[in-house]
């Protein structure tokens, strides 16, 4: 939720952070800090705001040194203020921490520190992170056993980085990431290869209570005992120029004109992975989707089509929900994990507990070096490149078109999703062609206090995908509904100032969703049709081009996703980064 940073080498440190920090924000953008060493002397700047809203603040200029760890927050423990704002001091200047993740027995440890003298000046649970450290280095300054200490103490889940005055920075992990980035003459310590990509593709990816350590431009690694252990180095391949906005005016509408090309390119993945991932689906006796958001959405589709296509009944359940639905998982059980950032909290849980009943893992995430594809029995990347916006788009696109490849493969081909890709990527470029009619509908619903998105069968999901991209980006309350349960209950919402939005593309489900649309219209409503086919009953008609109905979902999504944008714009709201969400919640 939040990113850290360390970085110890032959840099302009403090330029080299908020760089690393900029390329993580989505991970949070509350409140941003850095610390930098310099001869011998710990020094921090924060504040609140994003990274280029406070990068004058930070006054980089007055920030000299080659040695420190920067941070931006996504608030857990105690509110967004400059207080709260990480690089956090222990009672001197000596050691500063960034800290990713929650420390559960923070108000024990802080009352024992307070006992023994320490005064805290902030609210969160991290500070004690650097007074523990304060703790056990103060007489020994033996650094290495400070940490082993320290981590020791701590309960939850976290990943800091420190810095310690000698110009030592270190760092440990439980449950959160931490990836060291090797680089000529030093080293970044980091939540996400992002960090660091720009300046080499070697990362090392610490094990759980992994202990790194980087002094004089050597990295050692340690466990908990204090033995050095061996971590091999990886080579990541990502995109780097994908992360600039190109000519638009936000990640999120770039990405969203990126869908026709992420199309084009699905399905060329590795075909063995592919192979290995749809043989142990097959072997399976009960199947689950899980996933959180967006991702659990394109769980509900794989779940339709799977069933329709392939024969093969799934689950689909939200992940948090999964440790409370069953307690029959065993060797025979496969779970599907989908995740774009193979990182989420939730999800991560969901699957280690079915793990230890002996269930397989198979995941579908957009980072193949992510904590879910490292825990995998078979892992497929959708391989859209970096995410940034906090809306996920072109990477549920690229899951669908992923969901479409592997049913494909356990159907014998019965989807023919290859042949029909030319075709659905003209198609997703004619649904970007109505950008500036759907740009003035949202205009007029600047105003809306409701909306209702309405979809029958595979197309449900498309409702609930669409009411959470409008949910997020543009602050309105929006319910995604099951067209045939609108007559038991949610149509005692309806009135005149209702706003419906019908996806309704010519299928099976089409004449009944008409019905409910004119008993929508009764009650005042205004209806917006999103079709391939014109109707009386709607007020608003947006057009989609006819595909075969089963690629239905990733062509009606867009227009929700160029409404929630555009709707977003019209309140003022940055697309990018909506209030109090975080790209990737590694937090329960
Ligand atoms: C989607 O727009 C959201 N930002 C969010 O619901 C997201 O899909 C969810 O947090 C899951 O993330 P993941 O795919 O990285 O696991």
């Amino acid at each position: 939720m939040c990113s850290i940073i360390g970085y110890k080498g032959r840099l302009n440190v403090a330029s080299v952070l908020v760089d690393s920090l900029k390329r993580m924000e989505y991970r949070g953008y509350d409140s941003v800090g850095i610390a930098t060493i310099n001869n011998g002397k710990i020094l921090i700047k924060k504040d609140i705001g994003k990274v280029a809203d406070v990068n004058k603040s930070l006054d980089l200029g007055r920030m000299p040194g080659h040695t420190g760890i920067g941070h931006t927050r996504w608030a857990t423990h105690g509110d967004v203020t400059y207080k709260n704002a990480h690089p956090h001091y222990g009672c001197t200047d000596r050691i500063a921490i960034v800290h990713n993740g929650i420390i559960e027995n923070y108000k024990e440890l802080r009352e024992e520190l307070i006992f023994l003298g320490h005064t805290f000046v902030s609210d969160t649970d991290s500070e004690v992170i650097a007074h523990l450290l304060e703790r056990h280095y103060s007489g020994q300054k033996n650094i290495k056993k400070t940490v082993i200490e320290a981590c020791r103490r701590l309960k939850g889940t976290y990943a800091f980085v420190a810095a310690f005055e000698d110009g030592t920075i270190c760092g440990s992990r439980y449950d959160e990431p931490l990836i060291i980035g090797s680089v000529n003459n030093g080293y970044f310590i980091s939540s996400d290869v992002l960090g660091f990509l720009e300046y080499t593709d070697k990362a090392i990816f610490l094990d759980n209570r992994d202990i790194v350590i980087v002094d004089s431009e050597t990295c050692h690694i340690f466990d908990l005992d204090g033995n050095i252990v061996d971590r091999a180095i990886t080579k990541v391949a990502w995109e780097l120029a994908a992360i600039d906005k190109g000519k638009y005016a936000h990640h999120t509408l770039k990405e969203i004109h990126e869908q026709p090309n992420i199309v084009q390119k699905a399905g060329t993945q590795n075909l063995e992975k592919i192979e290995e991932f749809c043989n142990i689906v097959m072997n399976s006796k009960t199947l689950f989707l899980v996933g959180s958001g967006t991702s659990y959405h394109s769980a509900l589709i794989a779940k339709h089509i799977l069933s329709k296509f392939a024969k093969i009944r799934a689950e689909a359940i939200i992940s948090s929900e999964f440790q409370f639905a069953f307690d029959d998982i065993d060797n025979t059980s496969v779970i599907i994990a989908i995740s774009q950032s193979g990182e989420t909290a939730d999800v991560l849980q969901s699957v280690k507990a079915a793990k230890t009943m002996g269930a397989r893992i198979l995941s579908i995430v957009n980072n193949p070096t992510s904590s879910l594809a490292r825990i995998s029995d078979s892992s497929l990347s959708i391989d859209c490149g970096p995410e940034i916006g906090v809306a996920a788009t072109k990477s549920f696109t690229a899951q669908l078109s992923l969901i479409y490849t592997i049913v494909d493969r356990l159907c014998n081909g019965c989807l023919d999703f290859e042949a029909n890709k030319a075709f659905l990527v003209g198609a997703l470029r004619q649904v970007l062609d109505t950008e500036i009619q759907i740009h003035s509908i949202a205009e007029g619903l600047r105003d809306a206090r409701d909306i209702y998105i309405i979809g029958r069968s595979i197309h449900y999901a498309i409702a609930l995908e669409g009411a959470l991209k409008i949910k997020e980006l543009a602050y309105v309350h929006t319910e995604g509904i099951a067209a045939g349960e609108l007559k038991h209950g949610p149509l005692a919402l309806i009135d005149r100032n209702s706003y419906v939005l019908l996806v309704n593309p010519t299928d099976m489900a089409s004449e009944d969703n008409i019905a409910s649309a004119y008993e929508i219209k009764a009650r005042g409503a205004k209806i917006i049709g999103i079709s391939d086919r014109p109707n009386n009953v709607y007020d608003i008609f947006i057009k989609i081009p006819s595909v075969k109905s089963t690629f239905y979902p990733i062509i009606e999504v867009l227009p929700f996703q160029i409404l929630a944008y555009y709707l977003a714009l019209a309140k003022d709201a940055d697309p990018d980064y909506p209030r109090n969400l975080a790209k990737s919640v590694t937090v329960k």
